[in-house]
């Protein structure tokens, strides 16, 4: 191509399907329950539909004494009971690239047994040098582990490629965040770090951004003018489960408002990018949270409710109050529920409420982004039945689709009025199940595209929007907790977050609501 050539930007408006280069993943906590429910099954199915290249080599690292075969044999049950039957021919293919290393990642002269396996799979297996490093560990082995790795001189290879992943929690308030960023920064470099939030990984999130920027019809009432207020809910029936000890340090809004929900946020609120690219994306997710009105302890009674469930019922079945979970202290100020509304102070959202809510033992397992439209003037049909405003639903999981309610005529000579759904679903439209997000995410690290994960900048700008909150959280412990019973939608202090004439919606039972984990 001469230099005077213009070229076409490929890869802007369209993702497409591509194949990584060879390469080995070492898991780090290999014997964990993330890497049997998630992380084998999904690159079991990344496998077996040929989307990594057939000699792709997995490493499981962990302490734990356990041979390659027992390793293996873990694996297929994982594999069997969290993503579905195993096809024993490319079971075999599979796991031929499967080895085990028992050893404390603490350690670092435990590293030469790595350096030896990934040389001995380089060679047999010609995986070329490129690693995948997942942490799958708690976050306290995180820089032991990255350290080693440096020491070993597994970081940055020569003449290949290095990433490594890691999962939430991304440090607990700004501070650590930014400890955590600046340490793993002296090791890697920023684009080696893949920080895993797996509601990027859903089709249904992704799905937003088309939704948004390939339609004609939506983006011109996307703003302050046609918006009234968005709410974003992620509810689960499910209580605390086997995770006491993590939820205790953790509670609601570090578990899911500062990572997932925020993210949520960004992708509802964001301008569109020139280009699909991952630095454009996430530049543009970056500019909403800058946007959002900075808030202080003090505001914190005004624009944040928490809550803990009590004893209650989920499905007809009575279940017991987060303080009677196993493992959970039995005075615990932890919130199993938390309600935040922020404004983002740009041209096309000042004035338009974002409400976020996430919660443990709600009615119903739904997760949800709701952009409620200004009323009409309504006189014209005085004396009708109220009419409820136009509102688009993002159904995010489960039965994901798309549902806009819009005011239709009943049938009769009387102009009644009722409010009617226009209703989208993935599972009728496309006849086929979403991937599973870490199929998707895990694929992209290998392809070398950070675009679904979150940014060092992204991490710290939503702590330190709601560290306040929870540092008034921390020094005023809950005078009413349980402050809900399990099975309704939170506590009633929720609904004064609410401006004059706004409710909560509840979201509507689906066809799919089984109690599944939250995803
Ligand atoms: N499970 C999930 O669904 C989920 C969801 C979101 C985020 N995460 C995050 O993903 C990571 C892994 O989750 P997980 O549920 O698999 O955790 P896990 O089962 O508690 O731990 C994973 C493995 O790490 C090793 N490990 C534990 N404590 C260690 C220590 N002090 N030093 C060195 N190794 C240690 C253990 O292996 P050995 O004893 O064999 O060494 C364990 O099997 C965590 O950071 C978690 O917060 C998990």
């Amino acid at each position: 191509m001469s230099a005077t050539t213009l070229e076409r930007p490929q890869t802007d408006s369209v993702r497409l399907e591509r194949t990584p280069d060879p390469c080995v993943m070492v898991i780090f906590g290999a014997s964990g329950d993330l890497t049997k429910r998630k992380l084998l099954p999904a690159v079991y199915m990344l496998f077996k539909e040929h989307l990594v290249p057939p000699n792709f080599s997995i490493v499981g690292f962990s302490r734990s004494p356990m041979s390659d075969d027992e390793f293996r044999s873990h694996m297929r049950d994982g594999v069997e009971e969290f993503g579905g039957p195993v096809d024993t021919a490319t079971w075999q293919k599979f796991a031929a690239g499967l080895r085990y290393i028992s050893a404390h990642p603490h350690h670092p002269e435990e590293y030469a047994k790595l350096t030896g396996v990934l040389s001995e799979l380089d060679r047999e297996r010609g995986t070329g040098g490129n690693r995948v490093y997942y942490l799958a560990v708690p976050p306290s082995s995180f820089l032991p582990i990255v350290r080693n790795l440096q020491a070993a001189g597994l970081a940055q290879p020569e003449q290949a490629w290095a990433r490594v992943i890691i999962e939430k929690p991304f440090g607990h308030d700004l501070e650590s965040a930014q400890a955590l960023n600046c340490e793993l920064s002296k090791v890697f470099r920023e684009e080696q770090i893949y920080r895993i939030d797996h509601y990027l990984g859903k089709e249904t999130v992704q799905n937003l951004l088309v939704f948004r920027f390939a339609n004609g019809i939506f983006e011109p009432i996307w703003n302050r003018r046609y918006v009234d207020h968005v709410q974003i809910t992620a509810a689960e029936t499910l209580g605390v489960e086997n995770r006491a000890s993590y939820y205790e340090e953790a509670g609601a809004l570090r578990d899911m408002v500062q990572n997932h929900m925020l993210q949520l946020l960004t992708m509802t609120a964001m301008e569109p990018p020139v280009a699909f690219d991952a630095e454009t994306v996430r530049a543009e997710k970056v500019k909403v949270l800058r946007a959002i009105r900075p808030l202080c302890s003090e505001d914190t009674p005004h624009c944040a409710v928490r809550g803990q469930y009590g004893p209650g019922q989920i499905g007809g079945e009575k279940v017991v109050g987060y303080r009677q979970e196993p493992g959970v202290d039995p005075n615990s100020n932890t919130e199993t529920f938390a309600a935040v509304k922020l404004h983002i102070e740009n041209w096309r959202w000042a004035g338009v409420p974002f409400y976020l809510r996430a919660g443990k033992r709600l009615a119903r397992h739904a997760t949800e982004i709701a952009v409620q439209f200004r009323q009409p003037p309504l006189r014209l049909f005085e004396g009708t039945h109220a009419i409820p405003p136009n509102l688009i639903v993002v159904r995010i999981q489960p039965d994901e689709g798309i549902a806009l309610r819009f005011s239709a005529k009943r049938p009769g000579p009387a102009t009644r009025v009722r409010d009617v759904n226009m209703d989208f679903r993935y599972s009728t439209s496309f006849g086929m199940a979403s991937a599973n997000a870490y199929e998707r995410l895990l694929l992209d690290c290998m392809l070398g595209d950070p675009s679904l994960f979150a940014s060092s900048r992204f991490v710290e700008l939503g702590w330190s929007l709601l560290t306040p909150m929870l540092e008034a959280w921390k020094n005023h412990p809950a005078p009413d907790f349980p402050n809900y019973a399990a099975g309704t939608w939170g506590p009633a202090a929720a609904d004064k977050l609410m401006d004059y004439g706004q409710s909560w919606r509840s979201p509507s039972q689906s066809d799919d609501d089984a109690a599944t984990p939250m995803e």
